[in-house]
Order: C-alpha cells, then structure tokens, then sequence
C-alpha cells in the first residue's frame, strides 16, 4: 500500500530500508523523502516503522538473544 503519495512510497519500501539497518523516522526521511513534502503520511509510516521494527525483533525476543525491555 502506498504510505507517502508525494513521494511514492509503500510500506514495502519502508519494510526494505527497515532490513537495511533504518531505524528512525529521521532515516526514512532521508532515504526515502517519507513525510518530506505535505507530512501526511508521517503518522502511518511511523506505525509502519515501528511494526517493521517489532517484527524483526520477534525472532531475537523468542530466542532470548535480545532483551525485552
Ligand atoms: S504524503 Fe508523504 S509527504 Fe505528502
């Protein structure tokens, strides 16, 4: 699904700058332009973001290989 109309970005785009280390709001801006132009897409990339985050973590929490706090 598209995330930022402007700038044409998906939450696939998102999901693939998350696997190649991006880990801020900030990062995607600047590898992406997300929420660079009108700012409206700044609340569903962010939940984006952080799923993306949540979910690559999953694996390292469930084999205790990173802490939960
Ligand atoms: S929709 Fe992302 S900057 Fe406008």
């Amino acid at each position: 699904m598209y995330v930022c109309v402007c700038r044409g970005v998906t939450d696939s785009h998102i999901r693939r700058e998350v696997e190649a280390g991006a880990r801020t709001m900030g990062e995607l801006n600047r590898r992406l332009g997300v929420a660079s132009q009108c700012g409206k897409c700044g609340k569903c990339a962010r939940s984006v973001l952080k799923e993306a985050l949540a979910e690559e973590s999953a694996p390292l929490l469930s084999a205790g290989l990173l802490c939960p706090a």
